[in-house]
């Protein structure tokens, strides 16, 4: 059987299709290559704006055509859509060929599942005799034990992901995540550590540790455990390699914290802390529970720690009460922090979450907004990206550059991505690059031996 899975949503999804594939290939099915027609289609759904459910539905609408070709075909939804309320239900009715929905605490039912799907339809004499169909999203109580027993196939070498947290306590105003992921839930510390060990020996130079919020790490264990503590332990572990993670949330990024990412050999001076809005009105309403003053803090915290670091963030505007006046705090806060990059959104309303029930803004306004955003965060983009011209560089080499034949790609620890002549064994490895030239977000060097 050939399986082929369609993701959608953040890394956190990336990953979990990962283990998905690691499932499957568990059961014997093998990656489809792209010309090949699947026998097994999961879609790995998001839900977070209303854009991103949409192009997972009308995908889901487009397979139909497949399955008529191939009526042998299983489909199975799963990821976070599955978990909103009635979204099962919908499913059930309004496409009636996808034969399993699964919600975010149950993939590990997939094998079952499949295998229950091909018996039902073995056993069928006619065509009226009934299917099976499976629909589970309660939260499968042993969810912790299931994921760590279950196989991981990785696709992302040289880098590795790592789950320290699922869930979220946190309840953003706007946030659909606390619904449709559970709350939070952290690993233990030993399954951890004992999962980056085992990438770094199989030559991964990458570890990025996963979580809705990492900072929170630890709180629901009982032997003290903190985010600070694992980074720390982290940095015990023996050869050459960079950890990263996300996402951190301001409220809880404490001084250990800093501390530890400066004081580690390994962890990289990178972090995405995503601040939302500068206005405080605004960071009140969406029960953020940091002000813009508190955020300026941790980012001269962070400098101070570490004069490198490379900044990221995530920036909304549009959220209901936002004014101009509001607005322009926001652009005023991005101008002085300046980010090496920022990932802007519009404000989507999510059902069932605080915000959607507020008074919204237009269309109009929000995308105003967000385009005069991304024309001064391009611009500071650019600016900092100047600034590694000369310079020389340790870059993890990632892939060939999709753009650029004969050229690889990789990572500064500071998170800029480095383009730079080279052949495919280098994949994996750390090279130095001396950064030539700077294209808006984009740096192109040349290797030195
Ligand atoms: N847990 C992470 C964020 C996960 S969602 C954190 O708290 O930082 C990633 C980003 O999507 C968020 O940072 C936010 O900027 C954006 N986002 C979340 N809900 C949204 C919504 N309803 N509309 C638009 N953007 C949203
Ligand atoms: Fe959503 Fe807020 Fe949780 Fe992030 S911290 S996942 S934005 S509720
Ligand atoms: Fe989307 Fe779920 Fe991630 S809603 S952004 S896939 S946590």
């Amino acid at each position: 059987m050939k399986y082929k899975i369609v993701t959608y949503g953040c890394q956190m999804n990336v990953h979990e299709s990962e283990k998905i594939a690691g499932l499957l290939e568990g059961m014997g099915a093998a990656a489809c290559k792209e010309d090949e027609s699947a026998d097994i289609v999961v879609f790995n759904t998001c839900c977070i704006r209303d854009n991103a459910e949409r192009r997972a539905l009308g995908n889901i609408g487009v397979v139909k055509g497949e399955k008529k070709k191939n009526p042998s075909m299983v489909i199975a939804v799963v990821g976070c859509m599955t978990q909103q309320s009635g979204m099962a239900d919908t499913i059930r009715s309004r496409y009636p060929y996808v034969d399993i929905v699964l919600g975010t605490r149950n993939i590990f039912a997939l094998p079952e599942e499949i295998k229950k799907v091909l018996a039902a339809r073995a056993a069928m004499k006619k065509r009226s005799d009934k299917r099976y169909r499976a629909f589970e999203t309660d939260y499968a109580e042993d969810y912790l034990a299931l994921d760590e027993a279950a196989p991981v196939a990785r696709t992302s070498f040289p880098n590795a992901w790592v789950n320290i947290i699922y869930g979220c306590n946190n309840f953003c105003t706007y946030c659909i995540v606390p619904y449709v992921r559970g709350r939070e839930l952290s690993r233990p510390m030993p399954a951890v550590l004992d999962e980056v060990k085992r990438a770094v020996d199989e030559g991964y130079g990458e570890i990025t540790l996963l979580g809705q919020n990492v900072n929170s790490y630890g709180h629901d264990l009982s032997g003290g455990e903190s985010f600070e503590k694992l980074l720390r332990e982290i940095s015990r572990i023996e050869g050459k390699f960079r950890v990263r993670f996300m996402t951190s949330h301001p409220k809880d990024l404490t001084d250990g914290v800093i501390a530890a990412m400066a004081e580690s050999g390994c962890v990289c001076n990178n972090i995405h802390l995503p601040v939302q809005s500068g206005s405080d009105k605004v960071l009140r309403d969406m029960n953020r529970r940091y002000t813009r003053d508190r955020y300026f803090s941790l980012i001269e915290k962070l400098r101070a720690a570490m004069p490198d670091i490379g900044i990221t963030t995530d920036v909304m505007v549009g959220f209901p009460t936002e004014t101009e006046q509001d607005f322009k705090d926001t652009t005023d806060l991005v101008k002085s922090v300046r980010f090496s990059n920022a990932f802007t959104f519009i404000y989507s309303p999510r059902k069932g979450t605080p915000a959607a029930e507020m008074p919204q803004i237009p269309y109009a306004v929000k995308r105003a907004r967000i385009g005069e955003l991304i024309k001064l965060q391009n611009t500071v983009t650019k600016e900092l990206s100047e600034d590694y011209v000369g310079g020389v560089y340790e870059v993890l080499t990632e892939d060939v550059s999709p753009k650029h034949p004969g050229m690889l790609c990789g990572r500064t620890e500071s998170g800029r991505l480095a383009t730079f002549p080279g052949t495919p064994d280098k994949i994996g490895r750390f090279v130095n690059v001396r950064i030539t030239e700077a294209r808006s977000a984009s740096l192109f060097g040349i290797a030195e031996e």
